[in-house]
């Protein structure tokens, strides 16, 4: 074990743009195993029939043999007649796009040019790995390069599907309502349902397809195949500023719809506590990736998010990723005063070419969780249902082709050709420090209700609620937000505490804290407000706290976004299911 110095930027960094300093963590002791910062060799090897193979023995720590979703040991449950995976949109139908905020249409069209002629897209055997590099450590040359291609890419015709704004539009077309689920395919459920690709399993599966075509699409318009778009490595402090590329107003990255937080040397806050001290920062934000990638997620549902089906209703309930600091960057970057524009709405994210950095990190986690994370953290990483498998989008190629993608494909970056620059994961042993002494509800403080008593409940101040554990004793135990009522338009935040009866709700970096619910406005069902829920895994922070034998814990819900957005329909505390085993 070595112990990792993340501070301050090594000097081994020729091409270091400006650093960002931060101070010393208070009393923290980062560990972090030199196998997983270390290069993997990836060996590329040729079969019979010249389709060459990842070998990802090198990838798989902690795994066993096999992999996770190799072709070879992919399980699909079988198609039966219930299957009902989310289909690709129908073009022709693609319609008005919403901006609720304003709760008026969008006036700009979001949908992509028509063309009736698709190809089932089959991903090409890759014959060199793209590396996709940290946006913090690119060289002069890359910097030079990336900016001509997006530079290029705006100087497309503006009705060619490749066109910068033609590709922002996507985002806007698959989160803002232009889409509607297929007809013919709902039983029941009101055919004009929106296709939302946000908040459930789709999230992932979505936006890593977008990145790919759209990374082609600039290695085209450079004539470099091996072009690999840079990822913000804001889960690392080197990473925790803007990228500066992105901050000079002459260049093509640069984008002027953004917060006051677009400074070199602001660091994100992937809390949205409004925090301002960066130490503190930091450490919240390391807090939040432990929490989002380990401790906090009950099954691999609580990593990918909900299931979302053909007819369902849309946000069935996002993952952890997706909700906590995925969001946290959108809101962090966007415009507050004008509606959150670019980063900070949906429809207009993918105007900002830090986006597709952003979500080149999130595309990382996802990575990172599946092959990073030692199967003793976290055992099921795998969603074998077909619904999730055959699920399927429409994108165009580098070559303007339309073509029709499905999730399958996509669940192995080296598969598809990528890979990420290796850079340590500080957050990876970031467990909180445990808390006991004083982490005992003081029973005399008497501030909390019981859970029974007030249901449901607006979320408009914070709130302490006393909930039952299962059984006494030590216990496996899930905390349930149910039947939340989130309203759609709204950007919305609120975290959860246990045991916690300190009203610094700024500090993120204790045991106490249990995680987060945010999202960013988009367009859901019809009606603004959608049912969903969150699981939250209290076993570990039971653990931190020393107190899996009470019979019942304290609950502090702290929104950070006042407007009543919430309203939550009850708490309560369920047996976690045991881990599924990966299938043989
Ligand atoms: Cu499609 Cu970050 O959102």
């Amino acid at each position: 074990m070595a112990s990792l110095n993340y501070f301050p930027c090594t000097a081994t960094l020729s091409h270091s743009p400006s650093c960002p300093t931060f101070p010393k963590p208070r009393s923290r002791h980062l560990q972090i195993s030199s196998s997983i910062s270390e290069n993997k060799n990836i060996d590329i090897e040729t079969n019979s029939n010249s389709q060459p193979k990842v070998d990802r023995r090198n990838m798989l720590l902690g795994l066993g043999s096999g992999g996770l979703y190799g072709a070879a040991n992919l399980v699909i449950n079988p198609r039966d007649s219930s299957a009902t995976p989310v289909q690709a949109p129908v073009l022709d139908r693609c319609g008005k796009a919403t901006d609720l905020n304003s709760g008026k249409d969008i006036d700009i069209n979001c949908c992509p040019p028509f063309s009736d002629r698709i190809v089932d897209y089959r991903v090409p055997p890759v014959f060199q790995m793209k590396m996709r590099p940290s946006a913090h450590r690119v060289s002069p040359e890359y910097i030079f390069k990336y900016n001509m291609a997006i530079d290029r890419m705006k100087r497309l015709p503006k009705d060619d599907p490749r066109n910068f704004f033609q590709q922002a539009n996507i985002h806007c077309a698959y989160c803002n309502g232009a889409y509607k689920l297929q007809e013919g395919q709902l039983e029941g459920p009101d055919p004009t349902e929106v296709l939302q690709v946000h908040n459930s399993w789709l999230f992932f599966p979505f936006h890593r397809w977008y990145l790919y075509f759209y990374e082609r699409i600039l290695g085209k318009l450079i004539d470099d195949p091996t072009f690999a778009l840079p990822f913000w490595n804001w889960d690392n402090p080197k990473g925790m500023t803007i990228p500066p590329m992105f901050l000079d107003e002459k260049s093509a990255l640069y984008d002027k719809k953004r917060s006051k937080n677009s400074t070199p040397s602001a660091v994100v806050d992937l809390g949205l506590t409004g925090e301002k001290d960066p130490l503190q920062l930091v450490t919240n934000n390391l807090t939040i990736m432990y929490n989002e990638m380990i401790r906090g997620n009950q099954d691999v549902y609580g990593f990918m998010g909900k299931e979302y089906r053909q007819g369902d209703a849309p946000d069935p309930g996002p993952g952890s990723v997706e909700r906590g600091s995925h969001t946290a960057i959108h809101w962090w970057v966007g415009e507050p005063d004008k509606n959150g524009e670019d980063m900070g709405n949906f429809y207009t994210a993918g105007r900002d070419p830090l986006f597709y950095c952003h979500h080149v990190n999130v595309d990382r986690m996802w990575t990172l969780w599946q092959y990073f994370i030692p199967s003793n953290k976290v055992p099921d990483k795998r969603i074998t249902n077909f619904d999730f498998l055959d699920a399927s989008f429409l994108f165009y190629d580098e070559n303007a082709q339309l073509v029709r993608v499905r999730v399958k494909d996509c669940l192995d970056n080296l598969g598809m050709g990528y890979d990420f620059e290796r850079i340590d994961l500080p957050w990876l042993d970031y467990r909180p420090p445990s808390q006991t002494a004083g982490a005992k509800i003081r029973r005399t403080n008497a501030i909390s209700k019981l859970a029974a008593t007030i249901f449901p409940l607006k979320l408009d101040q914070i709130v302490r609620v006393v909930v039952k554990k299962t059984k006494k004793g030590k216990a496996d135990e899930v905390l349930v937000l149910e039947d939340m009522e989130v309203d759609t338009s709204k950007l919305l935040k609120f975290d959860v505490f246990v045991n916690d009866e300190d009203d610094n709700s700024f500090e993120l970096d204790k045991a106490a804290y249990l995680g987060t619910y945010a999202q960013l406005p988009h367009k859901s069902a019809t009606n603004k407000t959608v049912k969903t829920s969150i699981n939250l895994k209290l076993t570990d922070l039971y653990n931190d706290m020393d107190i899996a034998d009470d019979d019942s814990i304290l609950i502090t819900l702290v929104p950070r976004n006042q407007d009543g957005g919430v309203t939550i329909g009850g708490i309560k505390i369920i047996e976690a299911p045991p881990a599924k085993k990966p299938d043989a």
